[in-house]
Parts: structure tokens; sequence; C-alpha cells
């Protein structure tokens, strides 16, 4: 058993697609175990609990920045058994960058979603870059975390077209769509123990 926690900011609705994945067996092998938010407001606190019983935990960040901030998730995680050797710590829209430390901890441990197709578009406002840029196609990425910015290996990717008339509301709507079947699909994928990586290249066994 894969014991997971969860690292969000704000709506969670990826979160949400990962717990509904587990809770009605699509997933086996993984345990949702806490989820973590550095927002007191995180609309996904509120799912978490009450519609899937999953214990939360806010930590905010009172100014604490890097490691200093990251030894604290750290904690929580190890406390509800989310271990570097066993566990599984998926980011879900969480709003902060990961230390060094902590990636070296759970080395290939952590997981990504990212709204366009790595490399292009990597950190904020994925959608309207893309927009901006004339992308024809974007879509969606999981990939482990490594110490760079939206760097890591990629695990998963789904194409989206960008149609006539897009706005950034309307092709986020298609993205996020396709981010609730990736990202479950990918946490399925590690349960099962079928994610090899070697350097860059992932494969699925
Ligand atoms: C998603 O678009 C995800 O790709 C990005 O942040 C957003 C989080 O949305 N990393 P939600 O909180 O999962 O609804």
């Amino acid at each position: 058993m894969i014991n997971l926690g969860i690292l969000i900011s704000g709506r969670g609705s990826n979160m949400a697609a990962i717990l509904a994945a587990i809770k009605f067996g699509r997933i086996k092998n993984v345990k949702p175990c806490i989820i973590i938010s550095n927002e007191p407001e995180a609309a996904g606190l509120k799912i978490a609990s009450e519609k899937y019983s999953v214990p939360t935990k806010v930590i905010p960040a009172d100014g604490f920045k890097g490691w200093d901030y990251d030894q604290k998730v750290v904690a929580a995680l190890q406390e509800y058994g989310v271990t570097p050797q066993s566990g599984l710590v998926c980011l879900a829209g969480f709003m902060r960058i990961i230390s060094p430390e902590f990636v070296r901890q759970y080395k290939m441990r952590i997981l990504n979603i990212h709204p366009a197709l790595l490399p292009s578009f990597p950190g904020l406002h994925a959608q309207k870059q893309a927009l901006d840029h004339g992308a024809k196609i974007t879509g969606c990425t999981v990939h482990f975390v490594d110490e760079g910015v939206d760097s890591g290996p990629v695990i998963l990717q789904k194409a989206v077209p960008v149609v006539n008339g897009d706005d950034e509301g309307t092709l986020s709507t298609r993205i996020l769509e396709q981010e609730h079947q990736l990202y479950p699909e990918a946490v399925r994928l590690f349960g099962e123990g079928r994610i090899k990586v070697q350097g860059r290249r992932v494969s699925i066994t």
C-alpha cells in the first residue's frame, strides 16, 4: 500500500478527482492519508474532509520560505505515514515552489500536474501563454517534480486543441477536464509500480 499526501492551495478539483478514483476503486494500492494546504481558505480542504473523510492540515507560510517552510510539510507528511521510502506526494494546484531538500528527500515520489504540454509553457498562466503564443495544440502533463520549475521527467500527457474563439476560461475548462482523467491515471500507474524512470525518460511497464 502506498500512502498518499496531496498538497493544495485552492479549489482542489484535481485532488477530488484522485480521491474519487480511489474511493470508487479505480485506483488500488493507494491510501489517501493527508491533504495539506498552505491556504486556510482553500476550498479543497472542505471537499477532502466532508466528501472523502480524509484528514486535512493547514500549514500557513507565515513568512517561512524554502526548506524552512517545507520541513513543516515533511513533518506532517511523516506524521500521517507518507514517508520518503514508500509514500507518494501529489502537488495539485499547490502554489509554492518545492525546495531542493524536499525534492531530494522524496526522490521520484513527488508528482505534479501542469496545464500545458511541457516543456512548452512552464510556470504560471500556462493556458494564457499557449493562447498568446498562438499554439494550436496544448494540453496537460503529469510529471515527476525535480529541483526546477515544471522541469521533471514527463509521465503522461494529453493533447487539447485550441479552437477558434477560445479564451483563457474556455481553454482552461477543456484542459481541466483532461487533467481530471490524467492525474488519477498517473497515480494508478504509480500505485501499480508500473512507472520506470531512466534519466529523463519514463516508461510505463
Ligand atoms: C490546475 O490547472 C493544475 O494544472 C494547476 O493548478 C490548477 C489546480 O486546479 N497546477 P485545482 O485546484 O486542482 O482545481
